[in-house]
């Protein structure tokens, strides 16, 4: 697998390249199969459909790996927090009033809520042919805990962040049952074929800098320090979306093998403050993706060359916005896969 062999070292003059929310509402095949389900949590659960829309980004664009097709939000689904998604509205949970609120459920309950997911995998991996990787994710405790918190998307989580201050202790407590529900949730991906484990830490950039290591850094070094005591030895790519700075701090502290980093990080900049061991996945703007042209391709010839001297797996900064053309997606992909060999 050229993604694994990029984590691994191996330098290549063309990154191996996926998309995060690649399997999404830009391809018309993806809004056909979704019109089939009302609901989205139950949509996630169809172990059949997962797969399906899982695949369909790499029928379409021979992308270098799959993401299982699921959401963050299945933790808090499986922890009665009553999560719905409402069309144009986004996310909806029920708020927790504090966070020693939270009720736990047995972890063998949680799991099996979430078989489907695993069933979901197992399925995928056995239709993927062998070159490509299958990517297992996880929310970051601090990430999902907003929603869990805030009740949905919030504009810059004032409720979330108010806690860290006024009750630390409750929010170690919240974040420790997150990271126990991941750590089981990561190793079923695992045990059901997952080649690569990812953690998307999307509001990170909301945390004071003060507070990063207590909230960031050790929930998601604890996730990998759990996995690798169970003997999980696959990469993990940690994803700290609008983290402003201490880059190879994150990654010697969480233990990650690759840094997945937004467009608002300069790739010439981090490649200077970076070891040169460490692999870097990104970055992207999603939104010059839409707009498509000459910049479209300047900016990823950008990218490619600041991270030429270091293993980089070419990705968006973020996800693939719903109304970007499919023409921008093929012009970039042939773009790269016919400039660099
Ligand atoms: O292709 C893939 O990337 C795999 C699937 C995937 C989804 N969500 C499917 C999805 C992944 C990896 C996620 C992760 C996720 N979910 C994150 C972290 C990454 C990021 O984007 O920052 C977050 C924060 C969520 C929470 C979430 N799920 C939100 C805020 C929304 C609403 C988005 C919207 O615009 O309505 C979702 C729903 C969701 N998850 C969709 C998809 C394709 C769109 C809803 C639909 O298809 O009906």
């Amino acid at each position: 697998m050229k993604i694994i062999d990029t984590i691994n070292g191996t330098l290549s003059p063309l990154p191996p390249i996926w998309f995060m929310r690649q399997a999404g509402r830009y391809l018309p095949e993806y809004r056909a199969l979704r019109e089939t389900t009302s609901d989205f949590i139950s949509y996630c659960l169809d172990s059949e459909k997962a797969s399906e829309a899982t695949l369909q980004p790499i029928t379409r664009f021979d992308f270098d790996a799959a993401i299982i097709f699921s959401d963050i939000l299945m933790i808090p689904w499986a922890m009665n927090r009553n999560v719905r998604f409402i069309t144009g509205e986004g996310p909806k949970l029920d708020p927790l009033a504090h966070p020693a609120d939270l009720i736990v459920p047995d972890s063998a309950v949680i799991m099996g809520k979430l078989q489907p997911v695993f069933d979901a995998i197992s399925k995928t991996r056995t239709r993927l042919s062998d070159d490509k990787a299958l990517i297992g994710f996880c929310g970051a405790p601090w990430t999902v805990s907003t929603y869990m918190i805030e009740g949905g998307s919030s504009r810059d989580f004032a409720t979330a962040r108010k806690w860290l201050w006024q009750d630390p202790a409750a929010c170690d407590q919240l974040m420790d049952h997150l990271v126990s529900a991941s750590i089981d949730l990561l190793a079923g991906k695992a045990a059901a074929g997952a080649n690569i484990l990812m953690i998307f830490d999307s509001w990170a950039g909301v945390v004071p800098s003060y507070l990063r290591h207590r909230f960031l850094i050790d929930p998601v070094a604890k996730i990998i320090s759990g996995l690798r005591e169970r003997h999980i030895d696959l990469p993990i790519i940690a994803f700290p979306k609008g983290l402003s700075g201490g880059f190879a701090d994150y990654v010697k502290a969480t233990g990650c093998d690759v840094l997945a980093v937004d467009h608002t990080v300069d790739p010439v900049w981090l490649d200077a403050h970076l070891p040169k061991d460490v692999v870097v996945q990104g970055n992207l703007d999603p939104v010059v993706v839409e707009t498509g042209g000459d910049a479209l391709c300047d900016a990823a010839d950008h990218i490619i060359s600041a991270f030429s001297g270091r293993p980089h797996i070419f990705n968006l900064g973020h996800g693939i916005g719903q109304f970007t053309p499919i023409p921008h997606v093929t012009q970039l992909l042939n773009h790269l896969r016919n400039t660099y060999q």
